[in-house]
């Protein structure tokens, strides 16, 4: 499973990611049922250079799941959403350490995320991840202060997002050369914008 951070130039993606969530999915991401306008609005406004997205790709290249970094002043919030059809594989387990790991790098303090009260797999994602659990007017609330990464932590995520970078190009090299149906939607140049590391 390769995971790493998205760049501005991949807002598409994750605006079309957003899009093809079903109602449900939507208000157990953003906590409220949104219209394909205020999602598109949304995604319109992400500030790639301030905050962190990071991509979970299959062997297609396609996204799978997305976690957001946004930055606050006390606490920076996280947020989560995988594929219906690949939940249950850990991903989330995996995309909540990562982003972690780069809240500590980004030199955040404190974490937090918002979620449905009744939202099972994203309370437990949360408790396995040290995170302590609240009720906030109705929604649940979880948080969790950061300490500073240390100097295996760092070589770790320098590592594992070059390594990330170099299995995407190949994951884009094979599904480039399947059949048209297997095809990425990326071109050449695409793919160069894509892999252009994040400020
Ligand atoms: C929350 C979400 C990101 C989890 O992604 P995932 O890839 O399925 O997560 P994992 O496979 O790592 O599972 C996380 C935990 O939930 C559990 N879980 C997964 N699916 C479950 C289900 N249907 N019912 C109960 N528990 C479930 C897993 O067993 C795991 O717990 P464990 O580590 O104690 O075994 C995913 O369900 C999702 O996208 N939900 C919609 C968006 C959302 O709710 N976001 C949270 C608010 S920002």
């Amino acid at each position: 499973m390769i995971i790493r951070a998205l760049t501005v130039f991949e807002r598409e993606a994750v605006r079309k990611f957003y899009l093809s969530l079903s109602p449900d999915d939507r208000r157990k991401r953003f906590c409220c049922t949104l219209s394909d306008d205020t999602i598109s609005g949304y995604v319109d406004r992400v500030d790639f250079t301030r905050d962190t997205i990071l991509g979970a790709f299959d062997e297609q290249a396609k996204i799978v799941g997305l976690a957001e970094l946004v930055r606050g002043t006390e606490a920076s919030e996280m947020a989560f959403s995988v594929r219906p059809d690949k939940r249950g594989q850990k991903i989330g387990t995996k995309l909540i350490q990562k982003l972690m790991l780069r809240a500590r790098l980004c030199g955040i303090a404190k974490v937090f995320v918002m979620f449905l009260s009744d939202n099972t797999p994203m309370r437990r994602m949360a408790t396995r991840a040290g995170m302590a659990l609240s009720i906030v007017d109705g929604e649940a609330h979880a948080e969790r202060e950061l300490q500073a990464p240390s100097a295996e932590e760092l070589a770790q995520w320098f590592m594992e997002e070059g390594l990330s970078r170099g299995e995407y190009v190949g994951t884009l090299g094979m599904v480039g050369s399947g059949s048209p149906s297997t095809r990425s939607a990326n071109t050449p140049h695409e793919t160069l914008q894509a892999l252009t590391p994040a400020a």
